[in-house]
């Protein structure tokens, strides 16, 4: 059972985001300093792991900052948005809204997958507004518990009703034939340059990535190929308004230090801080490994040799041994933030909304031979548990970090060993800065070797 309760959190996330916004506007730092920011991120990413230090309180506050991390590091990446298992059927959307950019992302009648901007090429509307909540929308079926997602085979701008097809193509617009010159052909909704990987679905939105999603997360992509995500679906997934900063919930995200003292109770009995570990820097992604302790490999090899491993779901064939006796966490950059398990991968889609705030969705993913599986709706009811009880403990965690970032009593930090990832996470942003590509513009920093315990 979760230690905090969901309905608290969630209040609290509100009850945190209504100070961050009405007490403190000018601590914001609206307008100037990014390239002081910048110049004290690049010299803390330049001393090594033992002379770590946090980044710049105004790296998690300053509006002007945000507005440089959208142009410089998430417009020109590919940023992962959704997973194929979303939209499994031809005329399957999701309406999602990046960096002031209201998006579908569909899957059209050949079955491929697209990304169309919402914006009316006529008078700019939106062609799928959310939140009013009526079904002026042409033919779409809307998705009952998900807003923005639904099903059609047209998309109908609800303004002059001019109408496009899945590829975005303008198929018919009411009383145009005065407009001189008019042709309908010049006339879609915009794609931006989306790719799907490993069965992610990645947008690219200033669409001059030198490389494609594949060839930039080769590395990542051999990571992650065990698991095999492409024949996986997502079974579970919660949204959450976090009122605090990106960084500050990727940082989270990719240490397990905090295990000593959030997840003291439900993570820490299974995985010690002090036995995880970071592999060897690399240019587009950050792994890291949080072994399984002695005491609980001794109760799986038991139960293997009983022949009922207790895993919540079931244990993925694939996986080598030490896979299987392991959670891992990997960071493709900038945040493309996934946890493999030995039977699930858990997916965060963290969507940056400002300084001090993001959506998130936070879902768990399965081999579709597990969904298949005739006990899985057991399954998944203690698999969302899981899920939700641990990410309660981080939810606290983050919130209360991003206020202390407008204290009067805010220090800046020294880093563990055990928080590589934040040290790697500094250095990918001082490289984006330097304007380098790939991130690593220096020799890579080598593995920690795995503790022996
Ligand atoms: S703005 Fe969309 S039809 Fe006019
Ligand atoms: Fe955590």
């Amino acid at each position: 059972m979760p230690i905090i309760d969901e309905a608290q959190v969630r209040a609290a996330c509100a009850h945190n985001q209504k100070l961050n916004e009405a007490q403190f506007p000018h601590l914001n730092h609206s307008g100037n300093g990014v390239a002081k920011i910048l110049a004290d991120i690049d010299r803390i990413a330049r001393l090594p792991l033992e002379e770590g230090t946090t980044l710049p309180r105004e790296a998690y506050t300053s509006d002007a900052f945000h507005a440089w991390e959208i142009e410089h590091v998430f417009k020109p990446e590919w940023f992962c948005l959704a997973h194929v298992s979303q939209i499994p059927n031809n005329g399957d959307f999701i309406n999602l809204e990046l960096f002031g950019n209201p998006l579908i992302v569909l899957r059209g009648k050949a079955g491929e997958v697209r990304i169309l901007s919402r914006v009316c090429p006529h008078r700019g509307m939106d062609i799928m507004p959310p939140a009013f909540g009526h079904d002026g929308h042409g033919p779409a079926d809307w998705t009952e518990g998900k807003p923005g997602c639904g099903h059609t085979r047209l998309f109908v701008c609800p303004y002059h009703s001019w109408t496009f097809e899945l590829d975005g193509r303008l198929k018919a617009c009411p009383e145009m034939q005065g407009a001189k010159d008019f042709r309908r052909d010049d006339w879609g909704l915009k794609e931006f340059r989306s790719e799907v990987w490993h069965g992610f679905v990645f947008v690219n939105l200033d669409g001059q990535a030198p490389q494609s999603a594949a060839e930039q997360f080769s590395e990542l992509g051999q990571d992650l190929a065990p698991w095999n995500p492409a024949e996986m679906s997502i079974v579970f997934e919660r949204s959450w308004d976090v009122p605090c900063n990106w960084k500050i919930l990727t940082e989270n995200f990719m240490e397990s230090y905090h295990h000593l003292g959030a997840h003291a109770h439900t993570l820490q009995p299974h995985m010690a801080a002090r036995d995880t570990w970071n592999e060897q820097e690399r240019p587009h992604h950050i792994r890291c490994h949080l072994p399984f302790r002695k005491s609980l490999r001794a109760k799986i090899a038991e139960a293997e040799a009983n022949g009922k491993r207790a895993d919540t779901f079931v244990v993925i064939p694939s996986l080598t041994e030490e896979q299987r006796l392991e959670w891992g966490l990997m960071l493709g950059f900038p945040l493309f933030t996934i946890l493999p398990a030995p039977d699930q991968l858990v997916w965060y889609r963290i969507i940056p909304v400002g300084p001090n705030r993001l959506q998130l969705l936070t879902t768990v993913l399965v081999p579709n031979s597990t969904r298949d599986h005739p006990d899985f709706p057991e399954m998944l009811a203690r698999g969302g548990e899981d899920a939700i009880g641990f990410h309660l403990e981080d939810m606290e965690v983050v919130t209360a970090v991003q206020r202390s970032m407008h204290s009067d009593g805010y220090q800046r930090g020294r880093l563990s060993h055990l928080e590589m990832s934040v040290w790697l996470i500094q250095r990918y942003l001082a490289a984006r800065a330097h304007g380098t590509w790939p991130a690593l513009d220096g020799n890579a920093a080598p593995a920690q070797h795995p503790p022996k315990s």
